[in-house]
């Protein structure tokens, strides 16, 4: 990160030399993709014995859900002969039954029985990625093992204390990789001008010291003043995180009130988006007055996403992502950057999903 972090400004210089030493690896260049968490689909999408399919990476994989109500992300293709599992394969009990032999895998993804009688073969088995199902939404990683956890999106409450609201984004697919959207998260000259935003340089958190850069996540706090289009001006605390290039979740307050935000970003395929995206409240003692004034605030919070989503969404559409030149405003993004170059890539299930 040495070289290309010293190109990084300081307060008040311009970076005069193009940031083409700053080159990120789009995802699935060199046959690899970033091992992050990415959603996958809409939990209520899979229902109980059901198979559905989706495009994931460069490829396909089959969604299911077992009698033990566990959503699971398989690679989508039969090892016999090809049969996409989500083409009228069956689950049975915790286990899926491809449509053309009957073979049957098990909850791992192991075959354990063909159709006629022959022994299962002994390496018969799908890629079964590591899975979780957070806020109505199926999470896949891409490798063999996560690289980290889940993070914690509810600052310490538990699930069921926070109201959510968790959608699809209908604007979706955006042209773009996500690491190239998420770019936008630490991108401050585009809250001013993109999101109506109070933003003065000198309120800019400097990504040397005001940020907490780890491998796999960085965490930063930030206060921001938005006017809406009514006029009605939002005050927001963030103390932010985006983890790996896919989330970005932060806790926070909007007009002094406590509030989670979560955006996931996925990719059915290289150099595509989709976007998945949650806002929740405490629900305070849980009466029924507390639910109803914390289930207006919550569609609050998601006119002020929607109306955010549709001003980023003009820009997401028609983007063409490549290395620019970047100002001093700029620092935190060109910080972003190296932290995406630098970050882990592999496609353990290249062979299987393809
Ligand atoms: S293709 Fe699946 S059992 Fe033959
Ligand atoms: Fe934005």
């Amino acid at each position: 990160m040495g070289e290309a972090s010293s190109n990084v400004v300081t307060s008040g210089e311009v970076l005069t030399r193009p940031l083409s030493k700053i080159v990120v690896p789009a995802e699935g260049s060199d046959g690899l993709f970033t091992k992050s968490w990415f959603p996958i689909c809409l939990s209520k999408d899979v229902e109980k014995g059901k198979v559905i399919c989706r495009d994931f990476l460069d490829g396909k994989v089959v969604i299911y859900r077992g009698e033990d109500d566990v959503a699971r992300v398989f690679s989508a293709y039969c090892v016999h002969m090809g049969a996409n599992l989500a083409a009228g394969g069956d689950v049975i009990g915790n286990d899926l039954r491809c449509p053309f032999h009957h073979w049957v895998y098990d909850d791992s993804g192991r075959c354990i029985k063909t159709g006629v009688g022959d022994p299962a073969p002994e390496r018969a088995q799908l890629f079964a990625f590591p899975t979780t199902e957070i806020c109505g939404i199926v999470f896949a990683f891409n490798g063999q093992e996560p690289l980290y956890d889940f993070p914690d999106i509810f600052g310490g409450y538990s699930e069921d204390e926070v109201l959510i609201a968790t959608f699809e984004d209908p604007r979706c697919p955006w042209p773009v990789d996500p690491w190239s959207i998420r770019g936008n998260t630490p991108d401050w000259a585009h809250f001013a001008c993109v999101h109506n935003m109070e933003v003065n340089n000198e309120d800019i958190p400097d990504p040397k010291s005001a940020y907490e850069w780890s491998d796999y996540w960085v965490n930063f706090d930030a206060p921001v003043t938005r006017v809406m289009p009514d006029g009605k001006v939002t005050r927001l605390v963030y103390k932010a995180q985006i983890t790996g290039t896919t989330l970005w979740h932060n806790q926070g307050t909007m007009n002094g009130r406590w509030h989670m935000l979560l955006s996931a970003l996925g990719i059915p395929a290289p150099g595509t988006s989709s976007h998945f995206y949650v806002a929740g409240a405490h629900l305070g003692d849980g009466s029924d007055a507390q639910e109803r004034e914390t289930r207006e605030f919550v569609e609050e919070l998601i006119d002020m996403w929607d109306t955010m989503l549709d001003e980023d969404d003009v820009i997401l559409q028609q983007q063409h992502y490549k290395p620019g030149l970047l100002t001093n405003a700029d620092a935190a993004v060109a910080r972003f950057l190296t932290f995406v170059r630098d970050y882990p890539r592999a496609h353990p299930s290249r062979e299987f999903i393809n």
